[in-house]
């Protein structure tokens, strides 16, 4: 667990909202009772207010196969006209969707008028290419404007995106794409990050060619302008669009119709498909988007720093905010590109009231001073989110103090690429934070911290965090593999009444607010990024010089944790490489296959690993290892000498 304990503990600041910000929230202590009252009522209103349905639904849940659920079954929408059509239809069509920055300084205003014209036509070049409701569409991009474009668009005709972040490895990218049989990937030339193009269109020829593919076509969105090589299937999305029509009408789809799949690590080497699908997520993510940032969308903007290639982008970049007609900035780059104000000149800039980013890189700003961001006028922030990773008080009294200048209150969202939308935070307007804690389920949301055996653990004590109701945006299962969906989440406290088990610890304080610790499985968190160290583990031993490998989050003062690898090397490898060489080799190795946010901080090579009687790698004492603390206790090894030997290897 990446949390320590006793520091949360001492932890007695409080925050109450003021009376000014009480007073115009969005959010109210009704929204609690009026969930109390009737969950599922409360799920439905909220599905009737912030949607449009082109035929409305008559039922709410249908749990009669869990864990399978289905919300609003009979109901059909489409969930781009609720992003797009529905505002200009409003009167809204000249209000800016998205304030694109790119990372070279190009910027462009995007209406919602003109947000839906590219959507419409991009809709009706899927439609050309043969693209049908229910086809896969991989979309591997920079965060430009096409990416939020491109999922609309495929969301538009009832088909469903698979977003691959864009610094994935060639070979993540066609392990993604088979697994879902994609039809179409969208791409671009290259992006920009940090002062340089990033070619992109080299990794999809790698992933497609000489390989078996369902692919017919690559769509090419011209970014960078760099050379790309050219084959019969590849398009240019510029040339497409301009030859279709400009016209294109939503048809309505039923609410579990599928959205999107988007993969993430697990416990295991391969990625799970997280499939995802369209009344129920869309109601929850938009719900929470408006009441936990207390978006009024005629005043605010808002600005989500995640990239689209993961959940965070999805809900609170692509569909959150777009569902509720909110003006927000879209930014290319990376936080410290020209100069390392760069993101609060952007603030500056845009007049941004709504700043929504990860731990790790308000660690970052820490580390660097709070005479850069007091550099640039931020009085337009009113409301400040965090998500990603535990966040330490510290971090988040500096983000209150120095970005939301001691007024902005601050909210910790917990959720997970598999809640699809926000689970548990305070409500800015009602709710007393406490730093360092996510504090409450949101209204409608029922989460518990269980022991062991499944008993609830009472204020003042950790345990395991649970989700014990369905809840609408929640995932609807594993692509292509349904008994690893109820294996990996529901069968932990049995299957009589199947619980959400999310993978993380949590504590309850003595008020019954939860205090979130980390992972408890073989799950790393880097930098707001969930890596699977049998994943990295099984890349390292994939490489002919690796005869075993181990891999553990260490604890990290600004990613949260980093990737620490132990493997042992064949001997006639040791005999002709030196040690440095090896390092190099294997980090270039992972970066390779899985791309550069897997590679490894360090890698230690030693003779032998801590394995128990049955073999099984004890993970913990290398963590000890890799954290410099004194080593745990040894007594279930196989071998007991064995840390002594690494360790004294190591010195
Ligand atoms: C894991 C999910 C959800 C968006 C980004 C990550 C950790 C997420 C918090 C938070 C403590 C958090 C959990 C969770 N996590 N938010 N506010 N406090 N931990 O999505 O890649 O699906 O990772 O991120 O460990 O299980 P993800």
């Amino acid at each position: 667990m990446s949390v320590q304990i006793d520091h949360l503990l001492n932890e007695t600041r409080r925050f109450a909202p003021t009376a000014d910000f009480a007073n115009q929230a969005i959010g109210t202590s009704k929204l609690y009772a009026n969930a109390a009252d009737d969950r599922l009522e409360f799920w439905a209103d909220q599905a009737r207010d912030l949607l449009h349905w082109h035929k409305p639904f008559t039922k709410v849940l249908d749990w009669t196969n869990p864990p399978f659920a289905k919300w609003f079954e009979d109901g059909h929408l489409n969930v781009a006209w609720n992003c797009l059509d529905r505002h200009v239809l409003a009167g809204h069509g000249d209000r800016v969707a998205l304030y694109f920055e790119g990372e070279p300084g190009d910027s462009r205003a995007i209406t919602y008028a003109e947000l839906t014209a590219e959507v419409k036509r991009a809709a009706n070049v899927l439609t050309k290419l043969g693209v049908q409701a229910g086809d896969r569409v991989a979309i591997y991009l920079p965060m430009i404007p096409e990416a939020v474009i491109s999922m609309l668009a495929v969301a538009r005709i009832g088909a469903v995106h698979s977003v691959i972040f864009g610094g994935f490895s060639a070979e993540s990218l066609r392990s993604r794409i088979d697994d879902a049989n994609a039809v179409l990937v969208i791409t671009a030339d290259g992006g920009y990050r940090k002062g340089r193009v990033t070619p992109l269109k080299p990794a999809v020829d790698m992933a497609l060619t000489g390989v078996p593919t369902t692919v017919r076509n690559v769509l090419v969105v011209k970014r960078t302008g760099n050379e790309v090589e050219w084959t019969d299937r590849d398009l240019w999305w510029h040339d497409e669009l301009a030859s279709v029509d400009a016209e294109h009408e939503a048809e309505g789809f039923p609410a579990e119709n599928p959205l999107f799949i988007l993969y993430t690590s697990g416990t295991t080497g391969k990625p799970k498909g997280i499939l995802h699908t369209s009344g129920g997520y869309l109601t929850q993510v938009a719900f929470t988007h408006k009441n936990v940032f207390d978006l009024h969308p005629e005043t605010d903007v808002y600005w989500c720093t995640a990239d689209v290639g993961w959940i965070t982008g999805h809900s609170y970049v692509t569909y959150g905010p777009l569902a509720n007609g909110a003006t927000q900035v879209l930014f290319e780059g990376t936080p410290d590109t020209p100069h390392p104000g760069r993101w609060w000149e952007i603030v500056e800039k845009y007049k941004v009231s709504i700043l929504y980013t990860a731990p790790t890189a308000i660690r970052t700003f820490m580390k660097l001073g709070r005479q850069i961001p007091q550099g640039f006028d931020l009085s337009s922030l009113r409301l400040l989110g965090s998500v990603g990773e535990p966040i330490n008080p510290e971090a988040w009294m500096w983000y209150r103090e120095v970005i939301g200048g001691n007024v902005a209150p601050v909210v910790d969202t917990w959720w997970q690429t598999e809640t699809g939308a926000i689970m548990i935070s305070a409500l800015p307007g009602v709710t007393v934070t406490k730093p360092g804690a996510a504090q409450v389920p949101i209204p409608g949301v029922a989460i518990d911290v269980l022991d062991e055996a499944g008993v609830h653990v009472g204020h003042g004590n950790g345990g395991l965090l649970v989700v014990t109701e369905p809840w609408p945006s929640m995932l609807r299962g594993i692509w292509g593999d349904p008994e690893r969906f109820i294996e990996t989440y529901w069968e932990k406290f049995g299957e009589e009444n199947p619980r959400y088990f999310a993978g993380d610890g949590a504590r309850l304080d003595e008020d019954g607010d939860i205090w979130l610790l980390g992972r408890v499985d073989d799950v790393m968190n880097v930098s707001g990024h969930r890596l699977s160290t049998a994943e990295i583990e099984s890349s390292l031993v994939s490489h002919p010089m690796t005869a075993e490998a181990a891999v553990v989050g260490a604890h990290d003062e600004t990613t949260g944790q980093a990737v620490v690898a132990f493997v042992i090397i064949k001997y006639s490898h040791l005999e002709e490489s030196s040690h440095e060489d090896i390092q190099a080799v294997l980090r270039a190795h992972v970066t390779q296959q899985i791309g550069a946010i897997a590679r490894p901080r360090q890698i230690f090579i030693v003779n032998e690993l801590p394995k128990t009687r049955s073999g099984k790698i004890i993970r913990r004492l290398l963590q000890d290892v890799a954290e410099g603390r004194e080593i745990g206790d040894t007594t279930t090894l196989a071998d007991t000498s064995v840390m002594q030997v690494i360790k004294s290897t190591l010195r």
